[in-house]
């Protein structure tokens, strides 16, 4: 598949058919996490592939407690959202309702202590502590469109790391970084995203000046 297709449609897949991913195709997913960059190549990243039913249901009823609130903050007029977010409701409100039904869930987790952040002496958050996890997790989402396999990368779960741990036996110096769900779509792929255009992201010589 064209690079540039791949790029412009792999989109957050909130609705999936019931069916199995095949071996084969999955390994290939999961591959395309270890060609990631990262900081003195010190490969921080893991995964956990989750299939079971049972601990699938676990995680769906973690995610809901956090996923709740907001929907309410909307229904009750705290959270004011456009009619297009209002479509992204509806969807990651089913996602949420129907974790449990996707086909492969994949938790994502990091040993913190090989990421190498060089931002954390900033009077602000660290942004690259996560500069060494998240290129995997794009491969993932990539490489899962090349296979025509629908994707959606999450971070809600992370909120709740201890519980997540203990069900997945993750160990106490890995943490986690997001949970990404892998299944055949059930809608077309769409042809373009729903991006800014170049002009509002990309700047010459200084930022704020014109490039293009
Ligand atoms: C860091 C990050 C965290 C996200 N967390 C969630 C999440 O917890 N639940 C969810 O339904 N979508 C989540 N998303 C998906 C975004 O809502 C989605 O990428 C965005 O609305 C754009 O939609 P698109 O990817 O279909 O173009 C997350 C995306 C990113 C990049």
């Amino acid at each position: 598949m064209e690079l540039n297709t791949v790029l412009q449609s792999t989109y957050t897949c909130r609705y999936y058919r019931d069916k199995t991913i095949e071996e084969p195709k999955l390994k290939r997913v999961l591959d395309a996490a270890r060609w990631g960059p990262s900081g003195g190549n010190r490969q921080p990243v893991s995964l956990v592939v989750i299939r079971d039913q049972k601990k699938k249901l676990a995680l769906q009823e973690l995610y809901l407690p956090l996923w709740e609130p907001y929907v309410k903050g909307v229904e009750e007029g705290d959270i004011k959202i456009s009619a297009r977010d209002s479509n992204m409701l509806r969807d990651a409100d089913h996602f949420a309702r129907n974790i449990a039904k996707i086909p492969v869930l994949i938790k994502v987790c990091a040993r913190l202590g090989d990421v190498h952040p060089t931002d954390t002496n900033l009077d602000r958050l660290s942004i690259v502590g996560g500069a060494s996890i998240y290129p995997a997790v794009q491969n993932i989402l990539l490489a899962a469109r090349s296979e025509n396999l629908g994707s959606a990368l999450t971070t809600l779960l992370c909120a709740v790391e201890p519980e997540v741990k203990k069900l997945l036996e993750i160990p106490e110096d890995v943490s986690t970084a997001a949970m990404i769900t892998l299944g055949y779509p059930l809608k077309d792929f769409p042809k373009k995203l729903n991006r800014k255009p170049i002009e509002e992201m990309c700047w010459g010589e200084n930022y704020g000046k014109k490039v293009f």
